[in-house]
């Protein structure tokens, strides 16, 4: 930058003096149209069940989604990412319950698409919601499985699709399930299907609340048996060439739209990945962001309103395209005063 403004004769704060011109000089701004809504649903008929770890967000009925994918429409939301907190009598080992035709995402899918067809949806491609040992994929003598796991991970995709799924959004971290789901995709019809690839996604201890939201319970204790954490998978947080290498391989494989998770803390990762890649690029805004700001003002610590509005416009300044967050329904009303 080539920028040789001097004291006295240049005075930043002229620029600042008042919110007219404030407005007329800033540089980055948050609307509806920068927001996915992540929704939890569940598979009883209560309408709401509220999350402790995430005050303000409830697990929702099909029927409670499907007024909420109204409510989105509303709203001027874009889009709507689901999460499944099913019965844990329905969990195995191998998270069959992830293809059921029949199952809670494709149900939550069809009732919203049919309740507001102008929302886009979004799911989850991961076994964790439906695996006993909550891993995103295969166990097998204590390692996850990759090419195994995609396979399972390419059905689930389509039995998504077929349910109404606009956007398949892989979050497993397995490698060359881009890929395989484009390819299967493709040969079944459904070329206009996007892929969101959690392209960098990192081994984060900021997910914590959603294993509550989404009842994924602790993963094991680190025996040889399940290891206790995803880091075999997910990217270690030391990392920002790898995420490059990582997104490179995605958009290689077909993905249209590249997500950052978690997103405040790495903000850096979502710069450089818009700035080598120039693709749609999104940040999720993950559970312990959410719980972390909201805690803060339970205890009269920090605004909330003030936090919501200002860490969504970071996500844009940064050079996201949008993101995904558990606080847009709510950000929108701030928007709009
Ligand atoms: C799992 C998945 C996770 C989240 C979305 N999909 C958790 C994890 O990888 O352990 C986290 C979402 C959040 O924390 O809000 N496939």
């Amino acid at each position: 930058m080539n920028f040789s403004g001097r004291y006295p004769t240049t005075r930043p704060r002229r620029l600042r003096q008042a919110d007219w011109v404030r407005r007329l000089t800033r540089e980055h701004s948050l609307s509806a149209d920068d927001l996915i809504w992540s929704m939890v649903v569940h598979d009883g008929k209560e309408a709401e069940i509220p999350v402790a770890a995430m005050p303000g967000v409830a697990r929702l009925s099909v029927a409670a989604a499907a007024k909420a994918a109204k409510r989105a429409r509303e709203l001027g939301i874009p889009a709507i990412a689901v999460f499944p907190h099913i019965d844990a009598a329905k969990k195995d080992a191998t998270g069959r319950e992830a293809l059921n035709e029949k199952g809670l995402v494709c149900e939550a899918v069809r009732a919203m698409k049919d309740a507001a067809p102008e929302v886009g949806i979004m799911v989850d491609v991961a076994l964790d919601p439906f695996t006993d040992h909550g891993h995103d994929g295969l166990l097998r003598d204590g390692r996850i499985v990759n090419d195994e796991t995609v396979k399972v991970l390419t059905e689930q995709a389509l039995i998504q699709v077929k349910a109404g799924a606009d956007i398949v959004a892989p979050s497993d971290m397995m490698d060359g399930r881009v890929g395989a789901i484009r390819a299967a995709l493709d040969a079944n019809g459904c070329e206009e299907t996007l892929i969101m690839s959690y392209a960098a996604k990192y081994a984060s201890a900021f997910y914590g609340p959603y294993r509550e939201a989404i009842g994924s319970g602790k993963l094991g204790s680190g025996s040889i048996k399940n290891p206790g954490d995803k880091r075999t998978y997910q990217m270690d947080f030391g990392n920002t060439d790898e995420a490059l290498r990582e997104v490179a391989m995605d958009v290689a494989e077909g993905a249209d739209m590249l997500l950052v998770k978690p997103g405040l803390p790495y903000l850096d990762i979502v710069q450089r990945v818009k700035d080598a890649f120039a693709m749609p690029t999104y940040a999720f805004q993950v559970s312990g962001e959410y719980a972390m700001i909201m805690a803060a003002a339970a205890n009269g610590w920090i605004d909330d309103k003030r936090a919501i509005i200002e860490s969504l416009t970071a996500f844009k300044r940064a050079g996201a395209d949008g993101v995904v967050t558990y606080f847009a329904p709510r950000a929108v009303e701030l928007l709009n005063g």
